[in-house]
């Protein structure tokens, strides 16, 4: 695999699910594998989870790490080609990916939806551009539509602690005072269309994500009726698709409850609102995955560094 760019550069989740719990409990067995090595992870939106658990996955690996908050701190650029650079930014993805590609062997790009042009979103100009220019490998540490490493995770989290041949999954939208973009939710349906599981997304009216990616799921708009028998519900918000980047409700009612959750598993990918999005007694209780799934962020990483240098080498 060269590029792990989205949650369909995996040949067989299952063999990758594996491969990553036989690392977790030995994560420094391939420390020989990136020794003199280095990652580059560029990072132009925040994060907590994504920068420490990758450097952690690379310093695993037996990698150097760099990282930059390219967002705040590297120049502003330009992605479009034949460009007159008169107005505000002042280097060309072009440079900017073949400089990095000089200092390091793999990049790790973080770049948001800005949920005001579907069409430029929908484009990655940032993650697409350096996939272009670059000369090295890349990784998507989440981009407009995608966040592959979190769902890698999530399902390695859901194999762990999975104890059915068929569990039913359930995909939750929740409220949230602001407009959060598709990415976690994309990659999660792409992720467990994999999995033999019954899956169902719940979600408000107006809130229908991108139906290339739904397609073949079912969606029920009873929140209750698609939580009955779940055994793992996935809570996350997100903006609506067809009313693009628009928050339609902050209706509280779609607030996980440890009443509707009943017995199933929670699942969240983090950071999250407490009280708005899931209340306190799930995220405190027994059934909440979260800091697994936080903790399992590590070893999706290690993985998909394993797979890129096993393919340089
Ligand atoms: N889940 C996740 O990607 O967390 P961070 O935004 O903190 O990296």
């Amino acid at each position: 695999m060269k590029n792990y760019l989205s949650i369909n550069d995996i040949d067989s989740l299952p063999n990758w699910v594996d491969e990553a719990i036989a690392l977790k409990k030995d994560p420094y067995q391939f420390k020989e594998m990136g020794k003199h090595k280095t990652i580059c992870l560029l990072f132009f939106n925040n994060s907590l989870r994504t920068r420490l658990s990758t450097q952690k996955a690379a310093m695993h690996m037996g990698m150097e790490v760099m990282v930059m908050n390219f967002g705040s701190e590297g120049w502003a650029l330009e992605y479009e080609d034949g460009t007159v650079m008169d107005q505000g930014n002042s280097e060309h993805i072009k440079e900017a990916a073949k400089v990095v590609s000089q200092y390091c062997d793999i990049i790790a790009i973080r770049a948001f939806a800005k949920l005001k042009d579907r069409t430029k979103d929908e484009a990655e100009e940032v993650l697409n551009g350096f996939t272009k220019y670059a000369s090295i490998p890349v990784v998507n540490m989440e981009s407009s539509i995608a966040h592959p490493l979190q769902a890698l995770a999530d399902a390695i989290t859901i194999t762990e602690s999975n104890t059915k041949p068929k569990p039913k999954v359930v995909l939750s939208w929740a409220p949230h005072p602001k407009a959060l973009p598709h990415a976690v939710a994309n990659s999660f349906i792409e992720m467990i269309k994999k999995q033999n599981v019954e899956f169902t997304i719940t979600h408000p009216k107006g809130y229908e994500l991108n139906p290339s990616i739904t397609k073949g799921c079912a969606i029920e708009y009873d929140q209750n009726k698609a939580l009955e028998n779940a055994d793992f519900v996935y809570v996350k918000n997100w903006s609506s698709y067809s009313d693009y980047g628009k928050v339609l409700s902050q209706d509280s009612h779609w607030m996980m409850t440890q009443a509707k959750l009943g017995s199933a598993k929670f699942m969240h990918c983090l950071p999250v609102r407490r009280n708005v999005v899931v209340e306190d007694a799930v995220l405190d209780g027994g059934q909440s995955l979260v800091l697994e799934q936080a903790n399992n962020r590590t070893f999706a990483a290690q993985i998909v560094l394993k797979k890129i240098l096993e393919h340089s080498n």
